[in-house]
């Protein structure tokens, strides 16, 4: 399993040290939640801070794009160091097309599904996806509930990508913490991004990485 945190619920005044506390943590990924104002109300952050937290970490950058008409921007995303970019389904009418346009910047490329969004919208590009993400709350803020459904929806989302032999990573985003993470992993989730459960921590965010980990079955 591996554990992305969210950035968006760090002090940012301290960017790089704030990176630095949850990969001694034992963070595999620096999840990154960039927000446009649009379809979201939430305005956040763009490929500058991004280039910030590529050149304080050598962990993937999982950059999620909460924006419309993401395809304007990713070349932007690329050059700002991203591992991995994921649009959201619901802004893309032609998704072969954005995730082609994200591999050929050489980038790996995630399609992001909010709560009401089924998992019919990605069959047709499931072969080419590198990671899948099942918004567990609706996207715009960080540090709201979970959506209880969810785990209902990664399951069927881990039978989908086992029925196409699919190898994408299957993300959980959204109200994951210590309580929710052993029922995310049983479902079949092979990523957990948290962000206030981790920059949140009475102990500091590298024992929230940690508290996330020593809940998971082993
Ligand atoms: C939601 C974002 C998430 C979220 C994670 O709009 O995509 O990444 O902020 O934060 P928590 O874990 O606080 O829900
Ligand atoms: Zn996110």
């Amino acid at each position: 399993m591996k554990i992305a945190p969210s950035i968006l619920s760090c002090d940012f005044s301290r960017l790089g040290e704030e990176i630095g506390a949850v990969s001694e943590g034992g963070a595999d990924w620096i999840h990154v939640d960039v927000m446009d104002g649009h379809f979201v109300p939430n305005i956040t952050i763009g490929p500058v801070i991004t280039k910030g937290a590529r050149s304080s970490t050598n962990l993937p950058l999982d950059v999620h794009l909460m924006i419309e008409a993401p395809e304007r921007y990713l070349e932007s995303f690329a050059e700002a160091g991203a591992t991995f970019i994921t649009v959201h389904a619901e802004v893309c009418p032609d998704l072969i097309a954005t995730v082609g346009q994200i591999h050929s910047l050489g980038v790996k490329a995630g399609v992001a599904l909010n709560p009401e969004t089924g998992l019919e919208k990605i069959v047709n590009v499931l072969g080419e996806l590198d990671l899948l993400v099942i918004m567990s709350v609706n996207p715009g803020f960080g540090g709201q509930s979970y959506i209880p459904g969810s785990t209902e929806k990664v399951a069927e989302a881990r039978q989908l990508l086992d029925r196409y032999s699919s190898p994408a990573e299957l993300e959980v985003d959204g109200g994951v913490d210590a309580n929710n993470a052993a029922d995310l992993q049983s479902a079949g989730a092979s990523v957990l991004v948290a962000g206030s459960a981790i920059y949140g921590h009475p102990q500091g965010p590298g024992a929230g990485v940690v508290a996330i980990r020593e809940a998971l079955l082993s």
